[in-house]
């Protein structure tokens, strides 16, 4: 089954909960988060997942684009975060695995997340503790990217390695998704596509979002 995860990047941030309900059809909610330093733009921290918590019951995907994200684990899980993933080039191995650790104990769901230039080797040393992973295909940083088709191959050596190692485990890809690269990433072994642009800057949204997802066979 494919899942769809609509960004709010993409969203009216001054109709925040008009565009969250409009994108209910969808299986998750993607939440990027951005520290001005992991990436050069800022967004969202821990007040503003608390308040989409409470304005909808949709499971929060969310995405940790910050430095050090060990510090906020606890916070973004008390908030409400369902999953977090932090991106393996945030900081050393050790803080990544205790950023994994504090999630479990959280109670959340735990992700990691690859930059384009990041091998799909360098999540072995987590796979088995992991509830997704998240390749991007486009630089992290903004919405409305074009889609490096250069990623596909990141996407099948990560589902080569899921396969192995932790067949459970989803595997979320964003960036640049429209109803023109979801089926190259879809094919590549990809099963959550998050779509910022694709859905928000759709005529009509559900549409959008069935779009995506494909036929249903
Ligand atoms: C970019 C974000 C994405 C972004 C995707 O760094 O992680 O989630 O919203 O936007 P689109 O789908 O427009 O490429
Ligand atoms: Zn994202």
């Amino acid at each position: 089954m494919i899942k769809i995860a609509p960004s709010i990047l993409s969203a009216d941030f001054a109709n925040l909960s008009r565009d969250i309900q409009a994108v209910s059809s969808a299986d998750y909610l993607h939440v990027d988060v951005m520290d001005g330093a992991f990436v050069p733009n800022l967004t969202v921290g821990v007040p503003v997942v608390k308040s989409i918590r409470q304005c909808t019951d949709m499971f929060l995907d969310v995405h940790l684009m910050i430095e050090k994200p060990v510090r906020y684990i606890e916070a973004f899980a008390q908030a409400g975060a369902g999953l977090l993933s932090v991106h393996l080039e945030a900081d050393h191995p050790t803080r990544i695995a205790e950023a994994l650790k504090i999630m479990g104990a959280c109670g959340i769901k735990r992700a990691v997340a690859l930059r384009p230039i990041t091998k799909a080797e360098s999540i072995l040393p987590y796979v088995e503790t992991l509830d997704m992973v998240l390749v991007m295909t486009v630089e992290p940083g903004f919405g409305g990217q074009a889609f490096m088709e250069s990623q596909l191959e990141t996407i099948r050596q990560v589902r080569t390695i899921l396969d192995r190692y932790n067949p459970a485990c989803e595997l979320e890809v964003d960036g640049g998704i429209s109803p023109k690269t979801a089926p190259l990433v879809i094919e590549a072994g990809a099963n959550v596509l998050v779509a910022g642009s694709a859905v928000y800057g759709a005529p009509e949204i559900p549409a959008a979002i069935a779009a995506l997802r494909g036929p249903s066979v």
